[in-house]
């Protein structure tokens, strides 16, 4: 079964689980995981140019046999180094030569930062709607946008971005949600990386009695297992997030779709797991762009 979509802000679709081939596979060959993830039912790669591997996304594209209409993908603008001009198109052109297409369904800057602290955003940003508009990317984006960031671009935006991908989980609530909440009221789709930071990369925190609680009333209710990841991941779905995530195990991607059969959390659950997620602050990736240390 397929899963899911979210709709964006200029009526495309996007499927609101999608499988990455950043952090666990930075810089490493995709293939093997991007195939044996299109294989499991996963339609929606999200790749970028600083991972040094889009070629071998491009490879498990085509050796999965799945017609391009089929898939959604995804990739990122290197962000620049300080003083270093941008072009965007040519940059975009690599990649599409790279991952053997002719466009990518999402086009992201993947970071503001230095862009931000040399004023050449509001540039970057017409350099995207540039290459919008000659078909080479059917959406643009943004990720790891602050909201004065946001704000910059917006006020010369012909498009507004159709995403905005950030690392989001219950630890950086405390700061994401002023994000979440701009992304909304623009018509933004927020989409969040770092999903499972709570349990895969701080855990014993104080969220892990809330969510135990909650995974086993979702159990009981669904009458067959539920995992701490899919309360996690249900909470995301909750905040009308798009979910990227990654695995290296095809059961993993099955547990991952299958959240959507989970059922809902209630208000009261919610509200509990964001209540304990401002108890503690851990974040997990891109500390430059928020101004903190590791
Ligand atoms: N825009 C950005 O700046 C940015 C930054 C970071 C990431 N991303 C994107 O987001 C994607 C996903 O990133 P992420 O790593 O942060 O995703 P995540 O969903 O937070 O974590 C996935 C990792 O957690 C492990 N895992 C999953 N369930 C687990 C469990 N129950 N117990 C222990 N480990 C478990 C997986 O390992 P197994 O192989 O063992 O399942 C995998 O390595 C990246 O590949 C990239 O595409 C974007």
């Amino acid at each position: 079964m397929s899963p899911s979509t979210l709709t964006l802000n200029n009526g495309h679709q996007i499927p609101w689980m999608g499988f990455g081939t950043g952090s666990a596979l930075f810089g490493r060959d995709a293939t093997k995981l991007v195939v044996q993830a299109i294989q499991s039912g996963v339609t929606h790669l999200d790749g970028a140019q600083i991972y040094n591997n889009e070629d071998s996304l491009g490879l498990a594209i085509k050796e999965s046999g799945k017609p391009r209409a089929e898939l959604f993908i995804t990739t990122k603008l290197k962000p620049p180094s300080a003083g270093q001009t941008v072009d965007v198109k040519a940059s975009l052109k690599e990649s599409l030569r790279k991952l053997q297409l002719d466009h990518v369904d999402l086009y992201l800057i993947h970071s503001p930062y230095p862009a931000n602290t040399e004023g050449k955003l509001q540039d970057i940003w017409k350099q995207m709607e540039e290459v919008h508009e000659a078909g080479l990317a059917t959406s643009i984006g943004v990720s790891n946008f602050r909201v004065e960031d946001l704000q910059d671009i917006l006020k010369i935006a012909k498009v507004i971005p159709a995403v905005n991908q950030v690392e989001l989980h219950p630890y950086v609530w405390d700061t994401a949600r002023q994000i979440v909440e701009f992304d909304k009221q623009h018509g933004i789709r927020t989409a969040s990386y770092g999903g499972l930071t709570p349990i895969v990369r701080a855990p014993g925190g104080p969220l892990d009695p809330v969510l135990e609680t909650i995974r086993k009333r979702l159990e009981e209710t669904r009458g067959s297992p539920v995992s701490t990841g899919q309360a996690l991941t249900k909470w995301l779905l909750h905040k009308d997030a798009v979910v990227i995530t990654t695995t290296t195990k095809a059961s993993r991607i099955k547990e991952f779709q299958d959240t959507e059969n989970v059922p809902e959390l209630d208000e009261k659950e919610i509200q509990a797991i964001d209540d304990a997620g401002s108890k503690k602050h851990h974040r997990a990736f891109m500390h430059v762009v928020f101004g903190e240390t590791r």
